[in-house]
């Protein structure tokens, strides 16, 4: 028996024959991203249903030699979730378990298998007045593993943080294919180290997340959404300012959309910007279960009207209205992708350098890509931008990334700010990255994985043998 045919077996008396998938066809959704700018070339597909599969997996994969790429939703940015070409890389996907495990509205906690669609959960968390506060696109394709592994951001990061600040407990299975449990449903626990940190944003190169107790919101009574244009980028900045004082804690998205942005959304998604262009467009949500909020973004339009900050503006009339300012945000991602291929930069710098930041960025492309058309856009309140860069043939695509990263090192920023490594950051990661970062990386993977079973070649190379690292 080949080693295959081996694994095959073995695999299939965990998790019954039908569930270990091996066709071109049946393979082919697992083995692309979503963006299809990413392919491999599995051993197998392996689709547990239990967490002591997902072990049961883990273990023969490690005694047969080959390696294993966790994977949720399949909707990341980064092919975090893809397989390399080898043939010798089992993909996990963790789609069969989607259990609500349980719901406690007191306690605002619920305990979800990894499997279960983000969307899911957060229809679950509403039926009882509660909301799970992660808002991303792919929310009907994502799941709460992929969600975890990847740290998630969104567009509600500036009120209620990222993925990790709503994560209360995880179980995990580990690379020697024993389950760490930490389904602890507790708001205070300092009881020595918060290991579920280390796996949360670990894109699945240190365990693998079966199941997770996240912390929920209550739903807040009242909303009001509100898109305006503005002169620049300073202008924008201090609009934010504005909003910070005046609305405070109820401000819950403030989004960044260029011009050229719309331009595309117009062309590509045909959706229809309600306002006259200024160089940016502010979306502007805030929400709360006390009322007055109408008045005050109203209030923070006109003052915006007054100084010269704002071009022009409207404050959503119905819900209706509201989803229609929504999608236009929404649709920056497909409008991109429907017009051809771009490179992504998902940066973050402090928020008083990204003026700066964006002067130096276009000074820097024009010595590599003169004249390339940009599509910016992002999540102001964050310091995070999407400085997408609409490819053409003759662009030298690792020539674009370097100067771009560089400027953000320079102004103190990250070069992944919300989507991950994946594979397609890894080596830019490995020459701006601080050494200290890079070291402390290898330890924990060195203790957690030793023999690299686990999503090799994500975040890290396969090999931990660059000389900055050790
Ligand atoms: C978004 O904010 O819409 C996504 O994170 C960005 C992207 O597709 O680049
Ligand atoms: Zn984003």
């Amino acid at each position: 028996m080949t080693d295959r045919s081996q694994l095959l077996s073995a695999l299939a008396d965990v998790v019954g024959g039908r569930y270990v998938l091996t066709s071109n066809e049946d393979v082919a959704p697992y083995a692309t991203d979503w963006k299809r700018s990413s392919t491999g070339v599995p051993a197998c597909v392996v689709r547990p249903a239990s967490t002591s599969e997902v072990a049961g997996v883990v273990r023969h994969c490690r005694e047969l030699g080959f390696t294993i790429v966790p994977q949720g939703g399949n909707s990341g940015l980064a092919a975090g979730a893809i397989p390399d070409s080898s043939a010798g890389q089992v993909v996990l996907s963790l789609n069969r378990m989607r259990a609500i495990r349980s719901l406690d509205p007191v306690g605002m906690t619920i305990e979800v298998e990894a499997g279960a669609i983000l969307q899911t959960v957060r229809e679950n968390a509403s039926e009882v007045g509660r909301m799970l506060p992660i808002a991303i696109a792919a929310e009907g394709s994502a799941t709460i593993g992929g969600v975890i592994a990847t740290n998630a951001g969104g567009l509600n990061v500036l009120r209620y943080g990222m993925t990790r600040d709503l994560t209360l407990g995880l179980e995990v299975v580990l690379a020697d294919g024993s389950v760490a449990s930490g389904l602890r449903h507790l708001r205070k626990d300092n009881a020595g180290y918060d290991w579920k940190q280390w796996f949360i944003g670990s894109e699945g190169t240190l365990g693998i997340v079966t199941a997770a107790v996240m912390r929920l919101v209550t739903v807040p009574r009242h909303s009001v959404t509100t898109l305006l244009s503005v002169t620049n980028l300073d202008a924008a900045i201090s609009l934010f300012e504005l909003t910070q004082q005046d609305i405070g804690e109820a401000l819950s998205a403030f989004e960044l959309i260029s011009a050229q942005s719309i331009d595309l959304i117009e062309r590509y998604a045909q959706l229809k910007s309600p306002i006259a262009a200024g160089e940016w467009f502010i979306l502007l949500e805030a929400t709360s279960s006390l009322s007055g909020l109408r008045d005050a973004a109203e209030a923070v339009l006109a003052a915006g009207f007054e100084i010269g900050w704002v071009v022009d503006g409207v404050v959503a009339e119905s819900d209706m209205q509201a989803r229609q300012i929504w999608a236009l945000r929404e649709h920056v991602t497909e409008a991109e992708a429907r017009r051809g291929s771009s490179l992504k930069h998902d940066i973050s710098v402090p928020l008083t350098r990204m003026g700066a930041f964006l002067a130096d960025a276009e000074a820097a492309l024009e010595t590599v890509a003169p004249g390339a058309g940009l599509n910016l856009f992002g999540h102001l309140g964050d310091g995070n931008l999407h400085y997408n860069v609409l490819l053409e043939p003759d662009h030298d695509q690792q020539a674009i990334n370097r100067v771009v990263h560089d400027v953000v090192v320079k102004h103190g920023g990250s070069i992944s700010a919300e989507h991950g490594l994946g594979q397609y950051r890894v080596d830019e990661w490995l020459r701006v990255a601080p050494d200290a970062d890079l070291r402390l990386a290898s330890t924990l993977k060195t203790a957690l994985d030793p023999d690299g079973l686990l999503n090799p070649g994500k975040i890290l190379p396969s090999k931990l043998s660059h000389s900055k690292a050790i």
